[in-house]
């Protein structure tokens, strides 16, 4: 694994040509996603200003050019039509000025539908490394041009520590008031959400106090990427806990959670309808974000980080790493939520696929489950050794998913097999792969496990147990992968 220097992770890229020659080695990759967001080069990670406008979706995500590193950040701009066909836009905000000097950190886009903003965190570090977090805004303008507000709508808060980042914008019609939340870090290390508020959305910003959470004042040491949408008559509250451990995640300490219930802006207070849920149960799954402006009552659309902070990727041998899962619809149903793969997904499809034992790298697979105890095997050898084994047992409800069979084996230390808790018995499944990721929606969606994946060439078989029936499709690829920075 390369030893990066901080003036390596930190260099500022002066001109695209500097990167060319990585662009074009990665380009080699047998690892390349085909259908999910990736970095151009380098790292990505956490989704930025996800938001539909004038009838574009947009999509940036945090960028550091150089390797798989985290390092100094930009948010990288990509765009679609239908949440499926993603094109390169090019950097969308680069850390360039001396409120984000070491990096342009999360956050949230706002449309008025006449103009787009994108709020984000300026990652200010002194000399000594000193750290002072900004909120700052930017607009993009109809001709695609970045202008960055030359002051930031606010710094950090005395009584936290340096630790406030990842606003998210939201309008509260009732009071007719504008809401920023931020992930916050109290002096006595417990995560929190602070709220700022504003009659306005360009200024006049002042701190509204911190966000209660009854019955989650103790819940790990920082909340990043707080996110907030209603769904119908509820509001979900999702964000990410750090520094703990939480049951089904084994010795991980980075989550990403949600909670059902109505958040009263008038007294700061999220009043949850019960305990929280883990928004996906897989091994890479962080920071997760709506979509804003979706305009429809009944349903959110969300993406996430497929990755997690403090791990590394296989990848990384080849200086890039990261993806997004793919966009998900999420809706209420019997107080909790369903997620599902967008339904224009179904674009994809190439060609259905007769099962042989063989598995395409690139294919989505749905599966129904006839009996009870089921299992199955994907990225298995010829000799039905190795893969990803998924096992349900039915006395239990629960779904094991282990990957430690895998030729190419990757942060073991947080674990190498989970659990998927059901609230039914098992009746289907429906699987993404792309060349390096699978992504599995349980029940409908009652559940998902995300997680990336890097088969040898030998790893190209599948097997089910009898009870299983299923259908395959290849797919066609819907990600450009084209040099723009
Ligand atoms: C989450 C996070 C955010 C921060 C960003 C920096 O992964 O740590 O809190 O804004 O990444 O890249």
């Amino acid at each position: 694994m390369k030893e990066w220097t901080t003036q390596e992770r930190y260099r500022v890229l002066k001109d695209a040509s500097e990167i060319k020659d990585l662009y074009d080695r990665i380009q080699a990759s047998d690892y390349r996603q085909t259908y999910h967001i990736q970095p151009i080069t380098g790292l990505s990670s956490d989704p930025n200003g996800f938001i539909y406008h004038k009838g574009t979706w947009h999509l940036y995500y945090q960028w550091c050019p150089w390797g798989a590193v985290h390092g100094l950040k930009y948010w990288y701009h990509t765009s679609s039509k239908d949440l499926v066909h993603w094109q390169n836009e090019g950097v969308g905000i680069h850390p360039d000025t001396i409120y984000d000097n070491k990096g342009v950190h999360s956050g949230s886009g706002f449309s008025t539908d006449e103009k787009l903003y994108l709020f984000y965190t300026g990652n200010h570090r002194d000399e000594n490394w000193v750290r002072t977090p900004y909120t700052c805004l930017a607009q993009l303008t109809e001709d695609g041009q970045l202008v960055k507000q030359p002051e930031p709508l606010f710094g950090p808060h005395p009584d936290y520590t340096e630790h406030q980042r990842d606003p998210k914008v939201v309008y509260h019609e009732a009071n007719q008031t504008y809401y920023i939340l931020l992930g916050a870090q109290s002096k006595d290390l417990k995560g929190k959400v602070l709220i700022y508020s504003s009659k306005e959305l360009l200024q006049g910003w002042t701190f509204a106090g911190e966000l209660r959470v009854p019955g989650y004042e103790d819940l790990g040491g920082m909340w990043e990427c707080p996110s907030i949408a209603r769904i119908g008559d509820k509001d979900v509250l999702v964000f990410s806990p750090q520094y703990t451990t939480l049951p089904h995640r084994g010795p991980s300490t980075n989550h990403n959670i949600y909670l059902i219930g109505q958040m009263d802006y008038e007294n700061l207070t999220f009043q949850a309808d019960g305990d929280y849920r883990h928004l996906d149960y897989g091994f890479d799954f962080y920071a997760a974000q709506f979509a804003a402006n979706v305009k429809e009552e009944d349903k959110a659309i969300l993406t996430a980080w497929m990755g997690l902070p403090d791990n590394h990727y296989p990848t990384e041998e080849e200086d890039w790493e990261g993806s997004l899962v793919l966009p998900r619809e999420l809706r209420i149903v019997d107080g909790r939520l369903l997620q599902r793969p967008v339904p224009q997904l179904s674009q994809l499809r190439k060609e259905k696929v007769n099962p042989n034992g063989y598995l395409p790298r690139v294919a989505e697979l749905e599966i129904n489950n006839h009996g009870q105890d089921a299992q199955l095997q994907l990225f298995c050898k010829a000799d039905g050794t190795g893969g990803l084994s998924i096992r349900y047992d039915a006395s239990n409800q629960t779904c094991t998913i282990d990957r430690s069979q895998m030729d190419l084996r990757f942060n073991e230390a947080i674990g190498e097999v989970l659990d998927v808790p059901l609230e039914r018995a098992l009746a289907d499944l429906r699987i993404f792969i792309d060349r390096s990721s699978v992504e599995i929606f349980f029940n409908g969606g009652e559940a998902t496990f995300s997680s990336h994946l890097y088969p040898s060439a030998e790893e190209n078989r599948y097997q089910l147990s009898p009870n299983l029936s299923l259908g395959m499709w290849t797919l066609k690829p819907s990600v450009t992968d084209d040099f723009r920075v």
